[in-house]
């Protein structure tokens, strides 16, 4: 028996859990690449883990994955995507409030597969002007719904008529009657418009566009046989989008304790701008620092707590034990993680502190059990096997650099020697406090002050969409989850065995000793 016994027992002293392994390494900071996670028995296909998380009651995702509240990362558009594939968007404060509250409701009335501004044409244009505006703006379809001046449907301009013999007619002359158009109200869609669209498709055979109205038959959106099809297909994903209750996208936004003239925390507009995100069906408010064990913050936080009993508070940031346990004693439900790791960051450069990230996790996260929060790690992932190691502490990780390269992201492309780049920078940079973000650094906007950055302004390669970002990022935690034998992310954080890494095993971690001809990205 003790032959069989050996082994285990070996590999129990290389292979420690986290409680061991970091009480091992107190005297040092780790972050992710400092480790590696061992192997372990497994009956676990990736394909079949699961990998949903609840950061708080009322706030659950399909994947544990945030989009950062960065100006340069989360608005609407990110949000939604982020939403589509099971995570969530924290939609950032650089930006008047009242704009936040419009990106919060884009994000909570999108209805996937519904164009909700179709291009328009007007009947006395002609069928010449529709073709030079297909060819200007690169448009890859040919039919268009027809309105009068008030929005309202006069008609469907079918492709086949949007031809170069029939340039000089008239719209009028060309387009479908109203009467021959077939639309629904927009009252009817109910709560699920995809399935409601799929059905009138397969009843109504040799249709493929179903424009959406209102009492007055003014126009509020067009589906297309496609995307509902392309959607309908989709919905067999393992991943399901993250919803509400009321079947729409789930949307966080970021607030900062900002203050007023004297200095005080501005209770009064906090108050009423978070009044007016719940009015607009925002799921999760995040309170957005760099240094969340501070007064500032805590009284935030049990202000919110106390104004709105059910709304998930997500704060940070912080590094320790016990900040954790002062931010969930003042009513966080969720703790991000996480001083100085940033791709963007210079916090520990200008500021002389902060923690390596999975050590600080490792800390919170015992506070973090203790108080019944949750955390999320938040800043330094590069790669999914940092996600599958920050995943072995926390409940769900933020991205931001990660992210901001994404077609989703704000910020317009741009060349560089034949290369294509998006704009990404700290929110502790001088340009993104410029515009706004200084309270978050405990900084006034005030340019006439000297205020020492805390992040730098850069640039990100174009990365595709979302989706195809995020395929691989979940791809990769799942194969993690299938080496440990984890078939959710709770047996994850139970299974786990860490082993600290030398330099040379960092090298044989990467593509060594080889010309590499794809880079794997
Ligand atoms: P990644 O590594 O995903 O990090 O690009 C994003 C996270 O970094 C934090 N952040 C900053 N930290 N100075 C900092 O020290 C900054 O200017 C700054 N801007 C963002 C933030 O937590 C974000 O989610």
């Amino acid at each position: 028996m003790a032959a069989i016994k050996e082994p285990d027992h070996l590999d129990a002293k290389f292979y420690k859990a986290a409680e061991a392994f970091f009480s091992a390494c107190s005297h040092l900071g780790l972050t992710y690449d400092d480790v590696t996670l061992a192997t372990l028995y497994s009956e676990i296909l990736p394909r079949d883990t699961q990998l949903d998380t609840t950061l708080a009651e009322g706030l659950q995702l399909n994947i544990p994955i945030v989009s950062s509240d960065m100006d340069t990362v989360t608005e609407a558009r990110m949000a939604i995507a982020m939403a589509l594939n099971g995570g969530l968007g924290l939609i950032h404060y650089n930006m008047p409030e009242r704009e936040q509250l419009s990106e919060v409701s884009r994000v909570k009335n999108n209805v996937h597969g519904l164009i909700q501004d179709p291009v328009k044409v007007t009947p006395e244009q002609s069928i010449g002007d529709v073709l030079s505006m297909i060819e200007k703006k690169r448009f890859t379809f040919s039919t268009f719904p027809v309105v009068d001046g008030h929005n309202k449907l006069v008609g469907l301009l079918p492709g086949h008529v949007v031809k170069q013999r029939y340039a000089k007619r008239k719209i009028a002359e060309a387009l479908t009657p109203r009467g021959q158009v077939q639309t629904i109200n927009k009252k009817e869609l109910g709560r699920d418009p995809i399935a409601k669209a799929d059905r009138f498709f397969t009843e109504q055979p040799g249709i493929h566009k179903l424009l959406v109205v209102d009492d007055q038959d003014r126009l509020h959106g067009l589906f297309t046989m496609s995307d509902v099809e392309r959607i309908t297909q989709e919905r067999n994903a393992q991943f399901k989008p993250a919803r509400d209750a009321h079947f729409r996208l789930i949307c966080g936004a970021s607030l900062s304790a900002t203050r007023n003239a004297f200095g005080e925390l501005d209770r009064d507009r906090i108050l009423a701008h978070v009044g007016a995100l719940v009015e607009h069906g925002v799921d999760a408010v995040a309170v957005s620092t760099a240094h969340g064990h501070s007064k500032g913050v805590g009284d935030t936080v049990r202000m919110l707590r106390d104004a709105f009993p059910k709304l998930p508070i997500i704060a940070g940031n912080v590094t320790s034990a016990a900040a954790v346990e002062f931010l969930a004693d003042c009513g966080a439900d969720a703790i991000k993680v996480g001083q100085g790791p940033g791709s963007i960051c210079t916090t520990r450069i200008v500021a002389g502190v902060g923690i390596p990230q999975l050590t600080a996790l490792y800390v919170a996260s015992r506070a973090a059990q203790k108080k019944g929060v949750s955390i999320i790690a938040d800043g330094g992932i590069t790669k999914s096997g940092d996600i599958v190691k920050a995943l072995t502490l926390a409940n769900a990780v933020i991205c931001g650099g990660i992210l901001a390269g994404c077609a989703e992201a704000p910020g317009d492309m741009m060349e560089i020697s034949g290369k294509l780049y998006k704009q990404y920078r700290g929110m502790g940079s001088l340009a993104a406090m410029k515009d706004g973000s200084a309270a978050r650094y405990g900084h006034t906007p005030d340019p006439t002050r000297k205020v020492a950055p805390e992040g730098v302004e850069a640039l990100k390669e174009v990365a595709g969409s979302v989706d195809r970002v995020l395929a691989q990022l979940i791809g990769g935690i799942q194969s993690g989850m299938g080496y440990v034998g984890a078939a959710n992310l709770a047996q994850l954080r139970d299974k786990a065995r860490f082993i600290r890494v030398s330099t040379a095993s960092q090298r044989e971690a990467a593509p060594h000793d080889v010309v590499e001809l794809k880079t794997g990205k």
